[in-house]
């Protein structure tokens, strides 16, 4: 389904060659940054894991995968950004480098829930890089260090994100007409 058209789309934000190119940039990027080392890729269930398998088959040091299944929900006065651990990881990271990998960054309450959960497990390292960044929906500030698009504050479909599940597997990224945050 990577091409083809589905309804309700207002425009292609991103094609499929655009994100390519993209995530070849900041796969260099990364590859540099971590050269002569080892990095733990760990994914954020569902939504990175198009954007994790892009990545790493263009990191040019070792990489091993994990992935994390997380829970969010709004506490009973109705505040958002209460985050569980859905699915652990299945392997230590203790004095590992660790590059959690997010298909996108809003709030930030995910991204502040999962460094703070992942720093207490004493990694060499931990950074954060994003195929998406929705900075103006920003309520708590989170480093991200790699990021591949800026958007805007409107709803996208497509290279693992969804709606209601849906459009994940498009190959391009694009703003649906109606919207639904
Ligand atoms: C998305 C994304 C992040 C989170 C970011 O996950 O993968 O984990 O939302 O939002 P925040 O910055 O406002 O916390 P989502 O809940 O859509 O799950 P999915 O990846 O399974 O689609």
């Amino acid at each position: 389904m990577s091409g083809a058209l589905i309804p309700g789309i207002e425009r292609i934000l991103f094609t499929e060659e655009q994100i390519d190119a993209r995530i070849r940039e900041v796969a260099a990027e990364i590859s540099q940054r971590y050269a002569g080392r080892t990095l733990t890729l760990i994914g954020v269930l569902k939504g990175s894991v198009f954007f994790l398998t892009a990545l790493a088959r263009h990191i040019e040091v070792p990489v091993k995968i994990d992935f994390l299944g997380i829970s969010s929900f709004s506490n009973k006065s109705g505040s958002p950004g209460v985050v569980r651990i859905a699915k652990d990881l299945d392997e230590s990271i203790e004095g590992e480098d660790v590059l959690l990998v997010e298909d996108i960054v809003d709030t930030g309450f995910t991204l502040r829930y999962l460094l703070q959960t992942l720093a207490g497990r004493t990694p060499n390292s931990l950074s954060v890089c994003t195929f998406l960044d929705r900075n103006s929906r920003r309520i708590v500030q989170v480093p991200v260090d790699f990021r591949c698009f800026e958007i805007p504050d409107r709803f996208v479909v497509g290279f693992g994100l969804d709606s209601n599940q849906l459009y994940r597997n498009l190959g391009y990224v694009a703003v649906m007409k109606h919207e639904k945050t």
